[in-house]
Parts: structure tokens; sequence; C-alpha cells
């Protein structure tokens, strides 16, 4: 289950992100990261952020906790900026949100940060599973806080779904993008990563991930795929790129190998 809060206060807006985040207080005093359904991305970003957040969870990844974030239509009355109150009216329902890591800064190589191997191969699993490409060196999408590493920003996985019937195709396939990724230098245990994602990803926990889809979104989306042959579809994809997983890991490995 993920816990839901209700936006009580429009902070701040998160300059750097492509998707309009904002910083935003709720009524549990907390404050969170919110992606906006009514975002230009759409939806389908909201539903990417859960799935491969809550799939890093599962691995044991620190991915910041996901909440579902109410917003009624009285936040966003007395915002000054147009683009901020127009979003915020956009946005009424559930929105994503993740707890606010004050103080963290973004994962950087030149500033000599550095990531331990068997969390470095780890996440490049989830990446290539979930076919994330956004965690390069020119967008790392890593937060280090309290000198632990954090990933955020998964909008961009699971790219088939703003296709779907390309699914299909998409399943046993290999991830060459993985040769970017940004931890792919320490990522020198990935068969060990592998045989850990496969322990931890039993059916009932990706079951369980795919149900915390809410409803509400699944019924927003455009075309003839109704919300139960999503969330079956979703639960397909994952099952069988586990079964068909040591195509994507031979590559990341080999693009590791290529590395040294
Ligand atoms: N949980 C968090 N705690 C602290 N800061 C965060 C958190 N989530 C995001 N941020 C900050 O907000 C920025 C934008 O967030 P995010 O990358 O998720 O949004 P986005 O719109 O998908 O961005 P982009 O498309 O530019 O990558 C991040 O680069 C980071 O600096
Ligand atoms: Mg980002």
């Amino acid at each position: 289950m993920l816990r839901t809060a209700m936006a009580t206060r429009y902070v701040v807006p998160l300059r750097e992100g492509g998707s309009l985040p904002a910083i935003v207080e709720a009524d549990d005093l907390g404050l969170y990261v919110v992606k906006f359904r009514g975002a230009g991305q759409g939806i389908l970003a909201l539903i990417a952020e859960l799935l491969a957040g809550e799939i890093g969870r599962a691995l044991g990844l620190r991915v910041p906790e996901i909440v579902l974030m109410e917003i009624d239509a009285a936040l966003g009355r007395n915002e000054p900026d147009y683009e901020i109150r127009q979003l915020l009216k956009a946005s009424t329902g559930i929105n994503l949100a993740l707890d606010y890591l004050p103080g963290s800064t973004m994962f950087d190589p030149a500033a000599r940060d550095k990531a331990p191997a068997d969390e470095a191969s780890m996440m490049v699993w989830f990446d290539a599973y979930t076919q994330n490409i956004d965690r390069t060196p020119r967008n790392a999408n890593l937060l280090v806080w309290h000198r632990k590493l954090y990933p955020i920003d998964h909008g961009a996985a699971l790219f088939f779904h703003h296709d779907w019937p390309s699914r299909e195709k998409k399943i046993a396939a290999p991830f060459v993008e993985i040769e970017q990724h940004i931890l792919l230098p320490w990522a020198t245990e990935i068969a060990q990563a592998a045989k850990m994602a496969h322990e931890r990803l039993t059916e009932p926990v990706l079951s369980g991930i795919v149900e915390l889809i809410p409803d509400a979104w699944l019924e927003t989306i455009p075309g003839s795929v109704d919300a139960a042959e999503r969330r079956a579809g979703y639960l397909e994809f994952f099952t069988r790129r586990l079964e068909t997983s040591s195509i994507f890991e031979e590559e990341a490995i080999r693009a590791q190998t290529r590395l040294v």
C-alpha cells in the first residue's frame, strides 16, 4: 500500500525539472517533490515513476518513499504565476510525490563521488530491466544524501507503454543504451546483482507493485486498452523480461567490460 497525503501548500518549483516538478507541503507536514499529472509528460510518466520506483525499492535500492498526493482545486487558486496556476488546475486529483531529501546533491564523478560495486551493479541491472535511459553523465538522476545514493526520476522508464502494442518486441530485448549509464564504471558485479534481483522479484512482489497503480490513472489513458488489461500487460512485461533477462544482462556485462 502507498500512503496518501493531501497537498496543503505549493512551496517552490524545481526549475531544473523538465516536467515542472515542485516542492509541496502536505497535511502530514512533510515536504515532497510532486510530479504533476497535468504536466506535459502525462499520466504515463507517473505510472513509470511508480512502477520503476517500487521495483527499485524491492531490489533494495534507496528510492525515496513514494506517496500519492491529492491536490484539490483550492491549492492553485492564489498562485501568482500563471503557468503554475494552470498546472495545478490540470492536476486536481491524485498525483505522485517523493519524499523530499533536503540538502541532497546530484551524483557527480567530477566531484569525486563514487559508488560501491554491489550497489552500482544493482542500479545498472535495475535500469536495464526497466529500460530507463535517464541515468547518464548528462543527467544522473541519482541523489547523494548523507553519503548514500538515492535513485530518482523514473518517468522515462518503460517507454514501450507510449506505444502499447510495441510491448511484445521490447520484452526479450537487450538494452544497448546501458552503455551510457553513469554507474557502469563501478558496476563490476552485474552477475551477482542479477542473481539477487531474481530472488527478490518474485511473482507476488511484482503483482503487488502493479496493483499499486491507481485506477484513476489507468482510466484516463486514451485508447482501447482498459485498466485491467493494462495492469496485466505490465505484469506480463515484468515477468517475461525476468525470464529472458540473460539477454540484457549479457549486454550490460559486455558494455562494462568494454570500459576497462
Ligand atoms: N526526492 C527529492 N529530494 C530532493 N530533491 C529532489 C528529489 N526529487 C527530485 N529532486 C530535484 O528535482 C530535480 C527534478 O526532479 P526530476 O529529475 O525527478 O524531474 P524531471 O522533471 O523528470 O527532470 P528532468 O526531466 O530534468 O530530468 C532533480 O534533478 C533534483 O535536483
Ligand atoms: Mg531528472
